[in-house]
């Protein structure tokens, strides 16, 4: 038996406020803990997004009454919100800003980079931005942190040319950190160039999108520049990825550590490889308090098949359907408490913190 920190994933969709019948608080935390994740980062695309304080208000007391493990909720960036200087005690409240500087799913999208100027003027420093940003987007997100010196993290990174950019950054002393989801480092696109962008095969819809071998190669080959493994959980029901109009996003959560261990196990990783991109750095750059008597337990050499049927989500699929891994979370522990064990979620609704909660003070 491996015992681990329990792990932090930066990056998750909640679906609640709004959309529950995808995914809410209460079975999105019950994934994070069968996947030993014992904190989540919510992303701020709900219905309504979450981009002032009536709006975060809503998502942390959905939180705080249905939570089962610890949690920070992301503010979005807007074309109207960016008077961060006037609401000091918001940014203090949330994990930090996310900013869609391309097209995905939701509301929250900034065209033009003069919308971009006002959130990295004010949003304070010692809080990262986070940037959906792919391909050159990306270049110009890293020109904005370079100017307004100030750290910006760089969402979902998949391709060569990103890694790339984001290691030159790195050696030029420009702060930005970067975070890579299984789906990237696992699958390889099976659509050819032409085809890339244009055919909708709904299980396969995901933003960023499935890249190419050479892409996937270039990730593994700069472990070193990658700082977090992130899921991107995005969950959306069956019934939805198989319509005519498909949305993009895969569920995450329970398959992250299964797959990281089974890289592991082939000697593609190692494991403080995972304890310092999902838990160390994720901590020191979202500056997160230490989670104290919490931990995993994994059998590194349980080998089994991935099987929607067994996953705590509410979206009923997961694009690893029949992979075969090996390593399988038996227990976590968090704070002093079995909160996961033999297969079942045992932290009670609202056992889980919001981290941020020694931060609140009043707005304005
Ligand atoms: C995300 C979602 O569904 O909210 N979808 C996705 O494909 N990753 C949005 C996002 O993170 O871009
Ligand atoms: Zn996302």
């Amino acid at each position: 038996m491996l015992k681990l920190p329990g792990l932090i994933d930066p990056h998750v969709h909640v679906r609640e406020p709004g959309q529950t019948h995808k995914e809410d608080w209460d079975s999105v935390t019950q994934a994070a803990l069968a996947g030993g994740v014992t904190m989540i980062l919510a992303m701020p695309n709900t219905k309504p997004p979450i981009f002032d304080e009536a709006t975060l208000n809503l998502a942390l007391d959905a939180a705080k009454g249905k939570a089962r493990c610890d949690y920070a909720q992301f503010l979005g960036a807007g074309p109207d919100n960016a008077d961060w200087d006037r609401h000091k005690g918001l940014p203090l409240r949330a994990a930090g800003l996310k900013m869609y500087l391309d097209s995905t799913f939701g509301e929250l999208r900034l065209d033009d980079m003069t919308l971009w100027m006002p959130h990295f003027e004010k949003f304070p420093k010692d809080f990262p931005i986070v940037l959906h940003s792919e391909s050159r987007t990306m270049a110009a997100g890293i020109l904005f942190a370079a100017i307004y010196d100030r750290p910006i993290h760089i969402a979902h990174v998949s391709l060569k040319e990103e890694i790339l950019l984001i290691k030159a950054a790195k050696e030029k002393g420009i702060k930005v950190t970067c975070e890579v989801c299984p789906h990237h480092l696992f699958m390889v696109s099976q659509l050819t160039d032409e085809e890339r962008g244009k055919k909708k095969e709904g299980r396969d819809e995901v933003r960023p999108r499935l890249a190419t071998q050479e892409d996937v190669d270039a990730l593994w080959q700069n472990m070193d520049v990658i700082d977090c493994f992130a899921t991107d959980h995005a969950p959306h029901t069956l019934e939805e990825k198989d319509s005519e109009n498909p949305p993009p996003g895969f569920p995450g959560l329970e398959t992250l550590l299964p797959l990281l261990l089974t890289a592991v196990s082939e000697k593609r990783l190692n494991i403080e490889d995972i304890i310092q991109k999902s838990v160390t750095n994720p901590r020191k750059i979202f500056n997160i308090p230490e989670q104290p008597e919490t931990w995993i337990e994994v059998d590194e050499s349980a080998e089994y098949e991935i099987k929607a049927e067994n996953q705590f989500t509410r979206c009923g699929w997961t694009p690893f359907e029949g992979w075969t891994v090996k390593g399988k979370v038996m227990k976590v522990v968090l704070r002093g408490k079995t909160a996961f064990e033999d297969g079942k979620v045992l932290a009670e609704q609202g056992y889980g913190r919001n981290v941020r909660q020694s931060c609140k003070t009043s707005p304005m």
